[in-house]
């Protein structure tokens, strides 16, 4: 059976915790897992940029004993019509055994997994970024040793990343904030209100958001592929700086997916400052990746 990762949504919540444990034991005695993967070969296509996904993965997978290639999205002929997509990924399965995707098209990413000829992965795309949500909930555990009785507050865009985060919550139901400016909240709201629970709190008040917050995250306004350049009008007071850290609880961390625009929805003194784990966070991203990976490839 061909396994997937799309999205946090699709899995049960013992298929996650699993994820996340298989991550910690890697973290803890990598060595035991060099040649978990032996023989084993990831493709990975990036259609828009990357830095901690391209690395994570790339280094995780050979650590695992795997072997990499990244396939060109223009050279390989995925971004035009030279041949259909299904073909590709057909003539793919016969040198690979799995698929890491970043694009634009979540829709795609879907299809190519209903193909089942090849395990796919979601590295990010313009709908959600499960790989940076699960890992950053890895960062959550070894800090606090638990999320039930958590606070954690997303202060942002309604992005991919906020869109995987909700379907975490929706999975293990910690309590969230969502404070995402008000003209935003109204344009998306059908959206949003699917996820809602009465955990989750929708607010537009950063300085309501982050009172008694055990974790504060938010991500640049404008991701890859937005076009909606004037919406940066719409994050006025949503910067997360000194004056917002310090509603939150006295040992709160600050999270960051990254890259950071500085001086922007963060200020430099709270990214480089000691409630900040962007580091760690970002280190993370690999150990989740290679559980997903054993996870994917596990008969
Ligand atoms: N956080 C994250 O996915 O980083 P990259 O875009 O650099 O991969
Ligand atoms: N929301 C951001 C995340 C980058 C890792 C983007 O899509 O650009």
């Amino acid at each position: 059976m061909i396994k997937n990762f799309i999205d946090i949504e699709n899995f049960r919540k013992k298929q996650l915790d699993e994820i996340l444990q298989i991550a910690k034991k890697i973290k803890k005695n990598p060595k035991k897992f060099s040649s978990s993967l032996k023989n084993k070969t990831l493709g990975m296509i990036f259609e828009k940029q990357s830095l901690r996904t391209r690395l994570s993965f790339n280094v995780g997978m050979q650590k695992l004993g795997g072997n990499v290639v990244e396939l060109i999205s223009k050279d390989i002929g995925f971004d035009n019509k030279r041949e259909e997509k299904k073909d590709i990924l057909n003539i793919l399965a016969q040198f690979i055994d799995c698929l890491m995707i970043r694009n634009n098209n979540h829709k795609l990413l879907i299809e190519l997994s209903n193909q089942k000829v090849l395990p796919i992965i979601n590295g990010l795309t313009e709908y959600s970024h499960p790989c940076q949500i699960l890992g950053d909930f890895l960062t959550i555990h070894e800090i606090f040793k638990t999320y039930k009785k958590l606070q954690i507050t997303w202060i942002g865009d309604y992005n991919n990343v906020l869109i995987s985060l909700l379907h975490l919550q929706n999975i293990y139901l910690f309590n969230l904030n969502v404070v995402v400016p008000e003209k935003i909240l109204k344009k998306n709201k059908s959206k949003i209100i699917k996820y809602k629970n009465d955990k989750i709190k929708l607010l537009s008040d950063p300085l309501i958001g982050a009172k008694n917050s055990n974790c504060i995250m938010t991500d640049v306004w404008i991701s890859m592929g937005d076009k909606d350049k004037n919406k940066t009008n719409h994050f006025k007071n949503f910067t997360v700086n000194r004056k917002i850290i310090n509603l939150a609880t006295k040992d709160a961390i600050f999270m960051h997916c990254l890259p950071a625009k500085r001086g922007k929805e963060v200020t430099s003194e709270v990214l480089d400052g000691k409630n900040s784990v962007i580091l760690q966070q970002a280190k993370n991203r690999m150990y989740i990746q290679q559980a997903i990976l054993l996870y994917v490839f596990k008969k």
